[in-house]
């Protein structure tokens, strides 16, 4: 019989993410034509091209020369296309990886270090072909929801708050796929934000709370679609709540949003129910007690027990304008206790960016393993997303109110089921051992 302490090694072990072989060279002299529109045409353009949200086109010679310097600039420190886990830190194998490959980025400082020449334009391959703006990422749902339409003004202060609207379901359905969906291009210019939550009432139709955490929409993030073999419940004759964040954008605008689901068969059940939720906060809670003071960079930390075993599929920092980096660790309940630090992510409030773990990285802990978040906040002049440094700043639900939580994703694994999960992978990895 294995101690749990080994099995526990084991799982840290197999943690450890293989570097990818790295193909592709840097060419001698690089044009835009045979060398750099293939790179931004597979890692630019999705944003980059006119009517999505990124300030230029990147797919013509003519949009993207005047660009060359600022382009060296953000591909060379990484700033894009947008990811911002640390990498030289933990796990590294994820589902929805954009970074570019130091080759990719050497060819592209190499271009601009030598005039960003064109080369001859019928080199050039064709764009890619992109489904409308706003098309269902999750094919076409099997439930859609409207919220109440809401008018944002041509000009006022950012507009907080909660639209609620039915489900319509009579019996509990479990959720495969969700995709929360602005409704034109206009709509898309003014949701700045958005959280959709379940609510359920109690017996006086009182709503119980928040409700259960389903997707968030923010910039460069829309769809979620859980796993093989997961799924989130959506219990029968709950409401759909819509958090938003919406600003104006000097005209009046009716923001539409809708929300897309994929559902499991009537009756079904998944194998493994998906949770979401906001973890180690400080004090253990959500938003918790944060104290900031003026001028400088001080830190935050939370905990939160697993008390089942669990796979966990998805990490997202969360915190607002002074939040600059976040650490997440687990504290395995062994003797003698041991600690890993899984992943770290610079943040940037622009960006809610959500990691997903590759199906053979998701970390898999122990019952009893402890989360525990560190959170780094900038309340200096250095950081431009500072507002006022003079200003000590506390937590809360405004933007210039600070938190500093994590979003997990993840599902509970019985014992048995982990320690196979375990095994599995310990063999996996001594066939690879074999192979070298
Ligand atoms: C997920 C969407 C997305 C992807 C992918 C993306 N960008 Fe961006 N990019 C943006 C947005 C939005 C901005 C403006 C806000 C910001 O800078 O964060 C931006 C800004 C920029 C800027 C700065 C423009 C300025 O005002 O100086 C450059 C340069 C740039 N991107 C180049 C690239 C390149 C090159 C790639 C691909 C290798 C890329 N981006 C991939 C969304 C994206």
């Amino acid at each position: 019989m294995r101690t749990l302490q080994s099995i526990v090694a084991i799982a840290l072990f197999a943690l450890v993410a293989f570097p990818a072989g790295a193909a592709a060279q840097v060419p001698e002299n690089p044009t835009f034509a045979d060398d750099i529109a293939p790179i931004f045409y597979e890692s630019c353009v999705n944003c980059h091209r006119p009517g999505e949200i990124a300030p230029m086109s990147l797919i013509s010679y003519q949009d993207a020369r005047p660009w060359a310097r600022s382009i060296r600039n953000k591909v060379e420190t990484r700033a894009m296309p947008p990811w911002h886990l640390d990498q030289d830190i933990g796990v590294q194998d994820f589902l929805n990886d954009p970074s570019l490959s130091d080759d990719q980025i050497a060819t592209i400082v190499k271009w601009v270090d030598t005039g960003a020449p064109q080369g001859n334009p019928a080199n050039t391959p064709k764009p890619p072909e992109f489904a409308p703006a706003d098309a269902w990422q999750i094919g076409e749902p099997d439930l859609v929801v409207q919220f109440p339409t809401h008018t944002v003004p041509a000009a006022g202060p950012d507009l907080f708050g909660d639209l609620f609207t039915d489900f319509g379901l009579s019996q509990d359905r479990y959720i495969t796929a969700i995709q929360t969906k602005p409704v034109g291009d206009k709509a898309r210019q003014v949701v700045h934000h958005a959280l959709s939550y379940a609510v359920e009432q109690d017996e006086d139709g009182e709503r119980m709370g928040g409700g259960q955490f389903l997707v968030e929409y923010a910039s460069g993030k829309q769809a979620e679609i859980y796993p093989e073999g997961t799924g989130l419940m959506l219990p029968a004759d709950s409401e759909a709540r819509l958090s938003y964040h919406l600003h104006s954008i000097g005209e009046d605008i009716d923001a539409v949003v809708e929300l897309g689901i994929n559902f499991l068969p009537e009756g079904e059940e998944p194998e493994h129910i998906r949770y979401s939720k906001q973890l180690a906060g400080s004090h253990g809670r959500t938003i918790g007690v944060l104290d900031i003071p003026s001028g400088e960079v001080s830190r935050s930390d939370g905990y939160a027990r697993f008390n089942k075993a669990a796979k966990i599929t998805m990490f997202q920092p969360h915190m607002h304008m002074l939040g600059v980096y976040q650490c997440i660790e687990f504290i395995y309940p062994t003797q003698p206790v041991r600690a890993e630090t899984v992943n770290c992510a610079r943040f940037d409030y622009n960006w809610h960016m959500n990691y997903n773990y590759s199906e053979d990285s998701m970390p898999l802990i122990p019952a009893g393993t402890i989360l525990h978040t560190t959170t780094w906040f900038d309340n200096s002049s250095g950081n431009r997303g500072n507002v006022d440094p003079n200003n000590w700043v506390g937590a809360g639900q405004r933007t210039v109110d600070e938190m500093g939580f994590a979003w997990i994703g993840w599902y509970d694994l019985t014992d048995e089921e982990y320690e196979a999960e375990v095994a599995a992978r310990q063999e996996a990895r001594e066939r690879t051992d074999d192979d070298n």
